[in-house]
């Protein structure tokens, strides 16, 4: 690895991007501070926040007074050794601010029955910018998730904003404030309600923009401020009532008053179930490319036995380690002598050219940005019902053996790309296997199958895709979870629904024609007015039940477009 590599590694595994100087003064800047207050900053990088706190209490305070500050009032650690030294150059006198991992700091104890009476909630001001996806000492993982894994009957995400959060609260005095800048994945993706919901329990929250740019990351980030003990929720300047949080699947901060009455009825996830489908591991292995209806194989596949051993199987596992029932089985099954098949792949002399369809290979559904359908593009070898691909999963070297949306490969549905700033969304003809990259829905057992063509006329519309991108997840992937938590749109008349499920139809007859739809195609943009939520009141779940002239005229119309 070359040395600028290693060095961008080491600082993705610590969460690194340090706040620039003017971001972090101007943070602090907006502070009221006293001197007499602790302040802690958990992880202080090259001491952004430190200095700026340092500056702005010296505009108003003696040389001696200073010296006492940083003496006996602030107090911090930092893991990485390199910005330690950077900061100890510039800070003289290191006080309480020492280097070392904050997950050891101030800790008491590890036993959970006995943390929560021996911290000591000792800071008036927690400040800082917490490392963001960095990784946490694996001998510390289980010990810290047992701790801060569970808050108020919710899963805390182990992520380590989200754990320096938690452990920064513990520590904060009641009535006391922390203010972290934090990735604003905070403010919408499930995987952090329990977080959110925590937050909202215990505190009163503030979220703002940055004031400023960073250098270090693209990750867009926010001002989080909370106050300990107190109660509201104040989004980029908008109070929020928590009803209208609470009201959302994914208790999302980013619900607005207006969005709110798309809340108040089923969600998709009650008529389809989605799903994401499988990683291959090694695609170039088993997916072709479908060209002009031929495929070129390069490979040979044949299965040969080897033998189960316990060295093997450590090599496979999660962090090296298996728990001592497993260590047993496995030694037993290697004294037995016990083997299991894997796969031998060959590259051939001359590839094979096939004509698709081929007994040997299924339609593979990889991620295109289409809408309302496209061609396939690529075929999966699949002989025997995907021998050679499920024996390579299952002895490949992950931890995850795995294979994602097996018991939907081969059904109808709608799909969409996994990545997009909209939802891409298409019909997934019968007879497909399914790729992570593209997830799918599926219609629930009972469910009318003319709902596949009204859900996926919704999900077409401009409103769908405000909802998705804001209230639900605001970052570029769209899960199978997100999917089934957006509103299915009840307040769309009977009369309403019949012409868009019909209109949805013709739609995809063109589309399967060779037409090319994209948002701005005026028959989908059509969309958005059949399924307008005309409620005025937010909260009010009631919407036009009319079929109104103007609906009828733009079917007409509609329909003479296609
Ligand atoms: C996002 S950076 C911000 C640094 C600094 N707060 C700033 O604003 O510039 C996060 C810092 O956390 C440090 N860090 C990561 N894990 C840590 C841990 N367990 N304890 C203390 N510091 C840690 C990283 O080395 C990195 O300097």
């Amino acid at each position: 690895m070359s040395q600028a590599k290693t060095q961008r590694e080491a600082k993705r595994q610590l969460g690194q991007f340090l706040t620039p100087p003017d971001v972090a003064k101007a943070i602090v800047a907006k502070l009221p501070i006293r001197i007499d207050e602790m302040v802690l900053e958990p992880s202080f990088g090259t001491g952004a926040f430190l200095f700026a706190l340092r500056d702005k209490l010296a505009q108003t305070h003696s040389a001696e007074e200073m010296a006492l500050w940083t003496k006996t009032r602030v107090e911090g650690c930092e893991l990485d050794e390199k910005a330690y030294a950077l900061f100890r150059a510039q800070w003289g006198e290191a006080g309480q601010c020492i280097q070392g991992d904050f997950f050891r700091f101030w800790m008491p104890t590890y036993d959970k029955r006995r943390y929560f009476s021996e911290i000591t909630p000792r800071y008036d001001w927690v400040i800082g910018n917490p490392p963001f996806g960095g990784t946490i000492e694996p001998e510390l993982q289980d010990r810290l998730d047992g701790l801060y894994g569970f808050r108020h009957g919710r899963k805390i995400k182990k992520e380590t904003y989200a754990f320096f959060i938690i452990k920064s609260l513990d520590l904060l005095k009641p009535g006391g404030r922390l203010v972290f800048i934090c990735s604003d994945t905070l403010l919408s993706i499930n995987t952090m309600r329990g977080l959110r919901d925590y937050l909202l329990d215990t505190c009163a929250v503030s979220v703002e923009r940055l004031p400023g740019l960073f250098d270090e990351t693209q990750q867009p980030m926010v001002v989080l401020s909370l106050t300990k003990g107190g109660a509201g929720l104040t989004v980029f300047g908008n109070v929020l009532a928590r009803e209208l949080v609470d009201s959302t699947p994914n208790a999302s901060w980013l619900i607005t008053p207006t969005l709110s009455r798309y809340f108040t009825g089923p969600v998709l996830g009650d008529f389809v179930v989605a799903t994401s489908g499988m990683t291959v591991g090694r695609n170039e292995l088993f997916l072709r490319e479908l060209r002009n209806g031929q495929i070129e194989e390069p490979y040979a596949f044949s299965f040969a036995e080897r033998p189960i051993t316990l060295a093997l199987r450590q090599s496979q596992a999660r962090l090296g380690v298996l728990s001592s029932a497993q260590v047993r089985k496995i030694q037993a099954q290697e004294q037995a002598g016990e083997t299991e098949a894997c796969l031998t792949v060959v590259k051939r002399e001359v590839p094979l050219s096939l004509p698709f369809p081929h007994p040997d290979y299924a339609l593979y559904n990889k991620a295109v940005s289409a809408l309302v359908y496209a061609p396939p593009t690529h075929v999966i070898y699949w002989k025997d019902d995907g021998r050679a691909v499920y024996t390579f999963k299952k002895t490949g070297p992950w931890y995850l053996h795995g294979v994602g949306g097996k018991p939907y490969f081969g059904r109808e549905g709608i799909t969409w790309q996994l990545i997009s700033s909209r939802l891409n969304v298409r019909y997934l003809p019968p007879g497909y296997i399914l790729d992570s990259g593209a997830p799918c829905a599926f219609l629930r057992p009972g469910v009318h199958p003319d709902e596949l063509f009204f859900i996926m006329g919704w999900c077409l519309t401009d409103i769908c895709n405000v909802i998705l991108k804001t209230v639900i997840n605001h970052t570029r992937n769209i899960q199978s979870k997100d999917f089934e938590r957006l509103p299915y749109p009840t307040w769309v008349s009977p009369e309403s629904k019949r012409d868009i499920i019909a209109f949805v139809k013709r739609l995809l007859v063109r589309a399967r024609d060779g037409v090319r739809f994209h948002h701005d195609s005026p028959e989908l943009r059509m969309l958005d007015d059949w399924f307008a939520c005309e409620s005025e009141s937010p909260g009010n779940a009631i919407l036009s039940q009319s079929h109104t002239p103007k609906h009828a005229q733009q079917l007409t119309l509609a329909l003479e477009c296609v």
